[in-house]
């Protein structure tokens, strides 16, 4: 297999951005997968929003619980570990992951940003202020109340119509110019403003590689594509940029 660049890996600076595909094989199912179980019957789309949860708190707040059990039962793969290892031979690598399911972080990945928040941390719904999770399990009430101001606690990810963090924006954005590699790995890059990352990186002078078994908006500009899963894509890149 060609090498990826004419650059050593020790002098390369590398931006990566992950969706959900790279916890697909940790078991964690996808955003546009089909719903499995007893979510069959809606829609992501349709849960993960702010007026979802003003209109059916108790279904949102259940469905994220759902999910947090789900996770919580997940161990990072191939793929989480392969990005912990290129993080420690890289010259300069930082992750932007659009994942809730904080895999990443228990892999070991230090140069991590969340772009979409974290499902175990939830927050008032007035202030955004954090709930411990001790009072979040203890509450009988579904959702829990605030303990400071007595509104609801949601989960602290970012719904479909929210604004995303401008601090981890803005550092994805410089991330994005600055970098020598951008490697899009696992996400379907339908949803923005994450997916304005790898053509950013790409008018920037970045190498542009994407890792996801299946065709996405951005293949065609990319100047390598690993259309493999994503434990397999991260041992093949690792093995093609020496
Ligand atoms: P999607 O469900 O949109 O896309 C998952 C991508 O992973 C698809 O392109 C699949 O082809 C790919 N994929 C599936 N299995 C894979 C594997 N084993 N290895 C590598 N790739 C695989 O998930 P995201 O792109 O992450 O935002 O969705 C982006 C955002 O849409 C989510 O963060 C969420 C949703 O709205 C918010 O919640 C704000």
């Amino acid at each position: 297999m060609p090498v990826l660049t004419d650059m050593p890996l020790s002098r390369l600076s590398i931006t990566i951005l992950t969706g959900a595909g790279i916890s697909a094989e940790s078991g964690v199912p996808t955003f546009r997968d089909a719903l499995t179980g007893l979510w069959a019957r809606f829609d992501p789309m349709q849960l993960a929003t702010p007026e979802a949860f003003a209109r059916e708190p108790r279904l949102v707040w259940e469905w994220y619980a759902w999910r947090r059990e789900l996770i919580a039962k997940a161990v990072p793969n191939a793929g989480h570990h392969g990005l912990v290892e290129l993080e420690a031979r890289a010259g300069k690598l930082v992750l932007f992951t659009q994942n809730v399911d904080g895999l990443h972080a228990r892999a070991g990945s230090r140069a991590l940003h969340e772009l979409h928040g974290n499902i175990f941390r939830s927050k008032c719904v007035e202030d955004g202020g954090l709930v411990g999770d001790e009072l979040v399990r203890a509450s009988a009430e579904v959702p829990p109340r605030c303990p400071r101001c007595g509104a609801k606690v949601r989960p602290d990810v970012v719904w479909f119509g929210e604004a995303l963090d401008e601090r981890i924006l803005s550092a994805a954005m410089a991330a994005a110019r600055a970098c020598d590699v951008f490697v899009s790995i696992g996400t379907s890059t339908e949803v923005y403003p994450a997916a304005m990352l790898p053509q950013v990186a790409k008018s920037s002078g970045a190498r542009l590689i994407e890792i996801n078994p299946q065709p996405t908006p951005i293949t065609a500009s990319c100047d390598e594509v690993i259309a493999q899963p994503a434990s397999r894509g991260v041992a093949e890149l690792l093995s093609r940029l020496v």
